[in-house]
Formats: structure tokens, sequence, C-alpha cells
């Protein structure tokens, strides 16, 4: 399998400057400040149909193309490297074997947006990706890669390293915005959009880690060959899959986008722990909804994924074996987004704790059959929360009730965990 974002790999090691360099690192910055406008550039991330690995799935290329370009005052670009979501760690093993291929990438979005400063957001634990990308930074100053008149060309950009003071709602890309400019990370409101009005009130694009690592290759190699690269017609390039679990082999993996859930479960995963049977799975991170053993043959792309009622997400795949009590899996991540709401807005402050209160009820012995009718509502009314934190919090929640709910029931009958002798 063709590896994009891996390809510079070495094992057990960062890739060094000079590796990177040699292995044709570099060579797309090169491409483009010669031969190509940044309109070209933005034209060829659009036609490659590369969508955001942030979780929404935004297509890139045409967030690039909401930037207005006849506004007075300076343009900025993010990376968000925040991800701080349970299950998902791909951005960091990115990062920990080789940070080039993101500075790479930003100096490429930096040009086709027509951006002089660009900032990378960090969580605060990413040491070693943090260390990398510093690094990586002063090298490709030190070669004309980066800050003042790029490989002699007019164009000129620095990126910062900013870390995080480390809460899961700083990843939301209008907190992020708050936070960087110092003040409360609570997000705002939308319209106006991050791409008109984002950051110190310019224009700005946020983009995901692996976002802007695919730029490089996509600069290198065409759009058609970014194309090419998934398993699916209706889906583009590779995905970094972050796997935890109950499977033999818990790594973070490239992949083609549009593979069978199943057959990543029994190939790269290694299949099972011995004697155990697969019950579910949370195929994009902590916010989306349980996929089951009847989903095996769903390719993991993003609109395939939502017709099978959840969401690619960030493609960190949690896997739950047949002894998973699913009631408690769930308040265990609702207990996560309970304390991680940032306390703006009511349905979510109040809303998530009582979803905690609901879940612990019926985990503990003490539920009712009603409470299954107030979980569904609260599913339901979450989604008009401020920001998606809430409507995130409720997709473990929603698929605990569309394919667990029998397990929820015995729990009430039962008056206990069945889980639990
Ligand atoms: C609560 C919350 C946390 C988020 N955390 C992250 C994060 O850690 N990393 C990330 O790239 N996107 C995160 N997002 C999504 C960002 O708001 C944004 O959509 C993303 O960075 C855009 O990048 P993309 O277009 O490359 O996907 C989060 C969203 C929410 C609501
Ligand atoms: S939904 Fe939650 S995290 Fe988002 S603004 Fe409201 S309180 Fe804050």
């Amino acid at each position: 399998m063709e590896q994009v974002l891996f390809r510079h790999n070495k094992p057990g090691r960062c890739v060094s400057f000079d590796e990177y360099r040699s292995e044709a690192g570099f060579t797309a910055l090169q491409k483009a400040l010669k031969e190509l406008s940044p309109n070209d550039v933005q034209q060829l991330v659009i036609d490659s149909n590369l969508r955001g690995r942030g979780g929404a799935g935004f297509p890139t290329g045409k967030k690039w193309s909401f930037v207005p370009r006849d506004l007075p005052g300076p343009r900025w670009l993010i990376c968000n490297c925040d991800e701080m979501e349970p299950g998902t760690y791909k951005d960091r093993v990115l990062l920990e074997a080789n940070p080039y291929s993101l500075v790479e990438g930003m100096v490429l979005a930096a040009y086709a947006l027509e951006v002089r400063h660009a900032f990378i957001f960090i969580r605060r634990g990413y040491e070693i990706a943090a260390a990398n990308l510093r690094r990586a930074i002063g090298e490709a100053n030190e070669a004309g890669l980066l800050g003042e008149n790029i490989l002699g060309s007019p164009f000129c950009c620095d990126i910062d390293v900013h870390v995080s003071a480390g809460r899961y709602i700083c990843g939301e890309e209008t907190a992020l915005m708050n936070a960087l400019e110092g003040k409360r990370a609570n997000p705002r409101s939308k319209p106006p959009f991050p791409a008109v009005k984002g950051l110190w009130g310019g224009p700005t694009v946020v983009n995901n880690v692996e976002t802007l690592a695919n730029i490089p290759a996509i600069v290198a190699n065409g759009s058609e060959w970014f194309k090419g690269l998934a398993r699916i017609p209706e889906a583009a390039g590779t995905k970094l899959f972050c796997v935890s679990g109950h499977v033999q082999n818990t790594a973070c993996f490239e992949l083609p986008l549009g593979m069978p859930l199943g057959e990543i479960v029994d190939g790269p995963c290694g299949g099972m722990l011995p004697g155990k049977r697969f019950k579910a799975c949370m195929p994009g991170g902590a916010s989306t909804p349980y996929l089951t053993s009847e989903h095996f043959g769903v390719p993991l792309d993003f609109d395939a994924v939502a017709k099978a009622g959840s969401r690619l997400g960030t493609g960190g795949i949690v896997v739950f074996d047949e002894n998973t009590c699913m009631v408690a899996a769930t308040l265990n991540l609702t207990k996560f987004y309970a304390r991680e709401s940032c306390g703006w807005c009511t349905p979510c402050r109040e809303g998530l704790p009582y979803v905690q209160w609901l879940l612990t009820e019926i985990e503990e012995g003490r539920g009712s059959t009603e409470q299954i009718e107030i979980l569904r509502e609260h599913v339901k009314y979450l989604n008009y929360a401020f920001c998606a934190l809430a409507p995130g919090a409720m997709g473990p929640v929603d698929g605990l009730l569309r394919h667990f709910e029998n397990e929820i029931r015995e729990h009430i009958i039962k008056k206990k965990c069945p889980f639990n002798n």
C-alpha cells in the first residue's frame, strides 16, 4: 500500500532534515515557487478532493477559496495540533516521525493563501512533537525554505509554535483563535466564519496537521494521482487510522481511504485479542456513533460512514469486544465531555452532567425505562448547543440507543450491570 504521510518514516526515530531533503522533500515547494501561482496551488488542492482530516471532512480547497483576497490587513494560517479527543493520536505519531511534511505543507498553504505568518497550535503534552517542529522550523529557516524571500523568491513566511494551555475545547477552531489571542477559550459565533473574520479579525484558515501534511505530495504528484490512492472512486488519498482497544495491533496505520472496516480489523489490526469477538467500534474518535459487525463491509470514507449512521471523524478507531458494557463505555465518554464543556451555553453546561447522571443511574442498577426516552430527547436537543462539542458528546449516546437499547433495558430489568458479576 502506498505510503504518503509515512513515506519518510524511519524505524524507532524521527527522520532527519538531510534525509527528508534527499528523499525529494521540499521539491514540491521548489516546484510551486518556480512554476505555480498561488491560485494554481489552490486549484490543485481543490481538484485533489482532499477533505479535512480534523474531524468534519470539509473540502480543503473549498475552505481556502472562501478567503477574501481584497481585504486590507494580514491573513492567517493556523495548524490545529490540539488533538485532545480520546482515541485520537495520529497527529502525534505523524509529527514524532516527521515534522518536515507539515512544515513544507504549511509553507505551500501559506503561499496559496498569501499568508505571511502561520501558527501551529499544539497540545501541551506533545513535547517531542513540539521539539521536532521547532527544530524543523529552524532547519528550514537556515536553508532558506522559510522566513524572508524563500528560495530567492519574493514570498516570505514565518511559522510559530504555540503550546495550548490544555483543554479539549481549545481544539474547536474559534475557541482556538481566542486562546491564541490570549483570551478565554470559548467558541465564537459563526458566521462570520474564520475564513472571513478570524484571528485578530483577519481572514484565517484553520487546518488539521494531517490535512496540511498531505499538501506537498499533492503539489509534487498532482490531483489525479492523489485521488487514485483511495480504494473507492468517491474518496481521495490515504488516511491515518489510529487504533486502540481490544485488537492485537493497536497502532497508527496509513491506509487507503475507503478500505472496509472489517478488512482493517482483520488485516492491519491483526484481528481481535485471543478468544474475543468484535462487538462494536467508534470509527473516528470519541464523538462518533458506534458501528457494529453488521458494518464490516462499510468503506471507511466520509460519505460512506455517514450513510452507515456514524462519522469518519478523525480516524481514531476504538474497538470493543463482546465483554464490554456499552452503557459503561458510553458513561465513561460522557464524563469526559461533561468535564470538558466550556460552560458557555446552557444546553451543554447543564445537559451533559444530566446525561452523565442518567447513564450512572442505569449503569448502577437504579435506571427506569422512561430514562431511555429522556436520553433520546437529549441526543436531539443537544444538537442545538453553541458549538459542536455537545452534539459530538451525544455521538456515543446516539449509537448506544440505536444499537444497544436491549443492553440498556437489561440493566434496568436486572437492576444491575449484566457485565458485573
Ligand atoms: C470540541 C472540538 C475539538 C476539536 N479538536 C480538534 C483538534 O484537536 N484538531 C483538529 O484538527 N480539529 C479539531 N476540531 C475541529 C476544528 O474545529 C476544525 O474543524 C479543524 O481543525 C479544521 O481542520 P480540517 O479542515 O483540516 O479538518 C475540534 C472541534 C471541536 C468541536
Ligand atoms: S456546546 Fe459546550 S463547549 Fe460548546 S460553547 Fe456550549 S458549553 Fe461551550
